[in-house]
Order: structure tokens, then C-alpha cells, then sequence
């Protein structure tokens, strides 16, 4: 274990960082594109209330894990329990935990890749390099596994610098970037021709579907992703956290800030969609639904950008820009908990531990992308539908029947000390410990 443990600076620096974890690819390209196939507005609602009754109390309750001990995921968890056998279970639980994230991490890499192809062909283009231009557009196994080398590349050197020099500074710089790219590109859609018929179908919700049951499941996976929960990417950063900070009211202040960003996308995404057909692109595939999430990003929107020449080119890239700053500030989240759980269990530096990490997932990655039909829909499917909600349910679980009750409560009152006058208290343990698996089986089963 490292003799000095590293930690946030500041209660922001933690802010932008765990944010940065938040908001991801979920945000800009998941969530609109869900909203879209599931009713606009009704998605919307539903998904708010997945948000506040079920992401948010479990995302306290993981960052309590983490800060608890302070210690890597694995530690974390061991330490809940008092006998051997939890101390056992829960190494297990943080073990399966990190996998899970590395295989997120395998698969987030390779259409991470792809943004940042989308985003450096319009300079490509521009230059006149045509050949290059369409390498990087068109989906093939070689640009699939360059891309996906380069973008884990940059997520080693962040995570190598460290999680001040790196990980709080890179977020720091990136994600003020990401806000004023979004506002910035969403007012200019907004101003387009055929706007606004994205944006009511958006807004105004059809309340016919709200009970739908594929909505309800697809909105509580979507919190769960977007709010990077239950695979210890934020257990991890949790553990970073000063012991002077109001959990509950920093889990608030990161959970509106993801809220709001997934909002903002959805206004640019779905107002952009129909502005892609009022320039004559076909949005609707022939059996009259929209098409699916990856022609969206991939080939409708690009094909709106091709036809508004130059401004296109700059629309094009700083669309890409966006998603790939989104997208990096969640990848450094993804490695940094495997990294921080081999230095602190052997004696592996933070330098060598990077590389380790770094090359496994890309040879995962790398085995997806030669098998890119068989695997990769099935990984994202048993990572993000499965292991998250039910990872997420077993960290509640044990922190509310493993951990002793005096411990949960000495640590939730630091930064904290009127807690058991606030309503918070007397909600939450209970709520993780009860209500939140019964929602969960109750929408597993439904
Ligand atoms: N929250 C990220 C997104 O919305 O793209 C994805 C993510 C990050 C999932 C970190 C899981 C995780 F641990």
C-alpha cells in the first residue's frame, strides 16, 4: 500500500470529477436517443423519478463505502463486515465489481474510439485528405482497434498522473469545457428550421406510455449507467473524499449536475434529429419508428452536418469534441478503480499499475472488436442490465445489514453533524435496506 494516500484538493475539485464520471456517452448519446424511442417526454418523466427514488440513495450509499475506509473498493467492502466470512464476501463483491467496470471500460474504449474518429475526419476532410477521412468514418476492424488503442491511451496517461495531477485536473479543465460546448451548440440547433417539432416531442409527454414496462426497465438501467453506479468508479472517488464534506448533499449537487446535462443533450439531440429531416435525411426507418441509437449518431447526424458545408465541419467537430471530452472524463473514472485496487493490494506502483490495467482491457477490447458481433452487444448487455443494478443492490445491502448501525451513522455525521435531526436519517437506511431491493426486484421481474 502506498505510504501517502492521494485524495481530491477540494470538495469541487471531487465535484468535477465525480461528474466527469457521471456524465458520459449515457448522457449526450444514451439518454436523448432512449427519449426518442421510448416516447420523448414520458421517458423524461420516468426516468427523473428512477433518478431521485432509486439512483440517488444508492449512489450515497456508495460513496459512503468509499469514504468510509478510504481505502480501494475491494478494501472497502472487506472492511464493512465483522467476521471472516463477510470480510470474504465482500473482497468477492469489490472483485466482481472492478471486473465488471474493466469490461464496461473494454467495450466504452471501443465506441469511444469511433467519437473520436468522427471527430478528427472533418480536419481530415477539410484538409482535402478524403481517404483518410472516410478510414475513420467507416465502420472497419483495423480503425475499430487504432481508435480504441489511442482513446485508452490518453485515459492511461491521465490516470497515470495521478488523482490530483490527473484525474482532478483533467476534469477540472474538461468539464467547464463540456457545459459551454453543450449550451452553445444547443442554442444554435435550436435556431434551425424543423427545431421544434424535436423539441415538443421531447418536452410534452405522451402519458399513454408511461406505464410501459420496457420504459420503466430501460429508464432505471439508463440512471443506473448514467449515474456510474454500483461498479465502483465512484465507491473509488468516494474514498477520495475529505471526511469534512455532507455526503448526501455532494451525492445531490453530482446527481443534478449529470440530471441536467442528460436534459440539455436530449434538447440539442432530438430538435437536431428533425432539423437532420427537414435537410432531407431519412429519420424514420420504413416500418415508421425511429432508427435505432447508432445510425442516430453515427449517420443521421453526420449526414445533417455534410449538407451545411462549412458550418457543418464545425458543428461536426464540436459535437465530436463533446462527446469525446464526455466520454474521456468517464473512461479515467473506469480505470482509476482497478488502478487504486492493485496498488493498494500488492505493492505495485501507480506508473506499472496503469500499464497492467491499461493493456488487460485492451486486449479484452481488442478481442471484442474481432469478434464485434457475437460480443460486443452481449457484454454491454450483461455489464450495464445486469451486473450494475444487481452490484448497486448488493453495496446497498451491505452497507445497511453488514455494516453496524453506529459505524454507518458516525460516518454519514461527519461533514454532517445535525444528520439525525434532518429528515435524510430517518429515511434512508431503511430505504436502502428495504425499499430499494424491492423496487428492484419488482422492475427485474416486471
Ligand atoms: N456514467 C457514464 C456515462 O453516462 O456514460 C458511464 C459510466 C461511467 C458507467 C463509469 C459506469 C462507470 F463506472
Amino acid at each position: 500500500m502506498s505510504a501517502v494516500r492521494q485524495g481530491f484538493s477540494s470538495r469541487i475539485g471531487f465535484i468535477f470529477a465525480a461528474a466527469g464520471s457521471a456524465v458520459g456517452v449515457g448522457n449526450i448519446w444514451g439518454f436523448p436517443t432512449q427519449a426518442a424511442q421510448n416516447g420523448g417526454g414520458a421517458f423524461l418523466l420516468v426516468y427523473l423519478i428512477m433518478v431521485v427514488i432509486l439512483a440517488y440513495p444508492m449512489l450515497v450509499a456508495e460513496l459512503t463505502i468509499g469514504r468510509l475506509t478510504k481505502r480501494n473498493p475491494v478494501a472497502s467492502l472487506r472492511a464493512l463486515g465483522d467476521t471472516a466470512q463477510w470480510q470474504k464476501i465482500g473482497s468477492l463483491v469489490g472483485v466482481l465489481g472492478i471486473l465488471a467496470l474493466s469490461l464496461i471500460l473494454s467495450f466504452y474504449a471501443i465506441i469511444s474510439g469511433w467519437l473520436v474518429s468522427f471527430m478528427a475526419a472533418p480536419f481530415f476532410s477539410l484538409l482535402g485528405f478524403e481517404r483518410a477521412a472516410s478510414w475513420l468514418t467507416e465502420f472497419s476492424t483495423s480503425r475499430n482497434l487504432i481508435m480504441m488503442l489511442i482513446f485508452l491511451l490518453l485515459t492511461i496517461k491521465v490516470v497515470g498522473s495521478g488523482v490530483t495531477e490527473g484525474i482532478e485536473r483533467w476534469s477540472r479543465r474538461l468539464m467547464p469545457l463540456l457545459f459551454l460546448l453543450l449550451l452553445l451548440m444547443t442554442a444554435y440547433i435550436l435556431t434551425l428550421p424543423g427545431a421544434m417539432v424535436g423539441l415538443e416531442m421531447y418536452l410534452v409527454p405522451d402519458f399513454s406510455q408511461v406505464m410501459n414496462p420496457d420504459l420503466i426497465v430501460s429508464a432505471m438501467g439508463q440512471a443506473f449507467f448514467s449515474l456510474s453506479i454500483g461498479v465502483c468508479a465512484l465507491m473509488v472517488y468516494g474514498s477520495y473524499l475529505n471526511s469534512e464534506e455532507n455526503l448526501p448533499k455532494t451525492a445531490a449537487i453530482v446527481a443534478g449536475l449529470d440530471t441536467s446535462v442528460a436534459f440539455l443533450a436530449g434538447l440539442l439531440i432530438l430538435p437536431a434529429m428533425f432539423v437532420a429531416q427537414n435537410n432531407g435525411v431519412e429519420i424514420y426507418t420504413a416500418e415508421g419508428s425511429l432508427k435505432s441509437s447508432d445510425t442516430l449518431v453515427f449517420t443521421v447526424l453526420p449526414s445533417m452536418f455534410d449538407g451545411m458545408g462549412v458550418a457543418g465541419s464545425v458543428l461536426a467537430i464540436g459535437f465530436f469534441a463533446l462527446m469525446v471530452i464526455a466520454a474521456l472524463t468517464s473512461a479515467i473514472s473506469m480505470l482509476e478503480a482497478p488502478v487504486n485496487t492493485l496498488t493498494e493490494e500488492t505493492t505495485l506502483p501507480r506508473n506499472r499499475a496503469v500499464w497492467v490495467v491499461g493493456g488487460a482491457v485492451a486486449t479484452v477490447s481488442a478481442v471484442i472488436v474481432f469478434n464485434f458481433n457475437s460480443l460486443f452487444g452481449l457484454v454491454v448487455t450483461l455489464t450495464t442490465v445486469y451486473a450494475q443494478p444487481l452490484l448497486a443492490l448488493v453495496f446497498g445491502l451491505m452497507l445497511t445489514w453488514v455494516l453496524r448501525r453506529d459505524r454507518l451513522l458516525k460516518e454519514m455525521q461527519e461533514g454532517n453533524p445535525e444528520l439525525m435531526e434532518g429528515v435524510f436519517w430517518k429515511i434512508w437506511p431503511w430505504y436502502v435496506k428495504f425499499v430499494c431491493p424491492l423496487m428492484m426486484l419488482l422492475v427485474f421481474f416486471y
